[in-house]
């Protein structure tokens, strides 16, 4: 059969690994999904909006494109076990990968800072789950010194292989709308991603795939923002707890995509990324995890501002499943009704 992951679709752009090594959950090809009711509430008939939709990947993120690679350099190399500090979605990426080969998985998760579902999921898989009593910067320091002294590999992206793998987001973007859009948003906490993409738009770009390169536009959340306000911040809070990063690993790659592309790197506020996870939900009919909401709460940040005056193509990453997040998704005030089992019940409920 033949296989259909990163790293066979793509294995000319990307690091060689030997077939019988290859680890794959067939990750990526992910829809570019149309935006219907954005354009609206934004009121920009100039804009054609997407969402590129990773929460339908493997194990419901972006992490997988990228983990694929991680995964089989470590099992090609030999390695005996894997590490990696992360606010959920990485570890539950790295267990699932991991699990394919037999390889021990460390992770490291800050205590209480994670969505449910990525626990669940990274401690099905089978990985040794780490609570630190800490945020996700120190978690990172301790992964990465275990990593040099105990000789485990570190799966987090500061290893080359994830970015790599998650630059391949750009390729299928340029491959479906057979040119790259005039503006890429997607949400920053650690920096890897945007670093990856703007690898990707640039390299599919030299060699004739694209004629343009788009803007990149990242957005951190208020609470969380270390790269907009120029400093590391001790104590990062937000309740998009996948970019709660005070001090993120891919630093000078967030802030080179930004300069060489000519966009930005701006935050959102917990308010905002709120109504624009509900928005995704109730309005486009995407479930996407709140992280992933910054990217379409930037967008309407901007545009309300007036920043895209010509006619543009706009592609919005969506990191993650709303499904990892089921606390978040149940905090809101419309509750759901519970009522006797018989029809008048049910029909005083209905609104008509
Ligand atoms: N969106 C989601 C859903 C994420 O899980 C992450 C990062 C990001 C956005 C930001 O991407 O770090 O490349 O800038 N999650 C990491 C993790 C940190 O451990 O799962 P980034």
């Amino acid at each position: 059969m033949k296989k259909i992951g990163t790293i066979e679709r793509y294995q000319e752009f990307l690091p060689k690994i030997r077939e019988d090594f290859i680890i794959s959950l067939n990750e990526g090809n992910t829809p570019l999904i149309l935006a219907e009711s954005l354009p609206k509430i934004i009121n920009k008939k100039n804009l054609k909006l997407y969402y590129k939709f990773e929460g339908l990947n493997p194990t419901g993120s972006f992490k997988d494109r990228g983990m694929t690679l991680a995964i089989s350099k470590a099992f090609e190399n030999g390695a005996k076990a894997v590490i990696c500090a992360s606010t959920g979605n990485t570890s539950a990426s790295a267990a699932a990968y991991s699990s394919r080969c037999g390889l021990r998985c460390y992770v490291l998760i800050p205590e209480g800072k994670i969505a449910k579902g990525k626990l669940l999921q990274a401690y099905r898989y089978g990985a040794k789950v780490i609570m630190v009593k800490g945020n996700f910067d120190q978690a990172l320091q301790i992964a990465k010194e275990l990593s040099k002294n105990e000789g485990i590999e570190l799966v987090n992206s500061i290893n080359p292989y994830r970015i790599e793998g998650q630059k391949t987001a750009s390729y299928e973007i340029i491959d479906d709308l057979g040119e790259a859009p005039d503006y890429h948003v997607l949400p920053v906490g650690n920096a890897g991603n945007i670093t990856a993409y703007w690898r990707g738009y640039k390299e599919y770009n030299s060699i004739g795939k694209s004629k343009k390169l788009p803007k990149m536009l990242g957005f951190q959340a208020e609470g969380s923002a270390p790269l907009v306000k120029n400093k590391i911040i001790d104590k990062p809070e937000t309740i998009a707890t996948a970019i709660r990063i005070g001090n993120p690993a891919s630093w000078n790659g967030a802030i080179t995509a930004r300069n060489e592309s000519g966009g930005l790197i701006d935050s959102v506020s917990d308010l905002e990324i709120t109504y624009a996870y509900k928005f995704l939900a109730e309005k486009e009919g995407i479930f996407a995890e709140p992280a992933s909401a910054a990217s379409v709460a930037g967008v309407i940040k901007l545009a309300n501002n007036g920043y895209f005056k010509e006619e543009s193509i706009i592609v919005m990453t969506l990191t993650g499943s709303g499904l990892k997040d089921p606390d978040f998704a149940l905090s809101f005030d419309d509750k759901i009704e519970v009522v006797d089992a018989n029809y008048n019940s049910v029909k005083s409920i209905l609104k008509g």
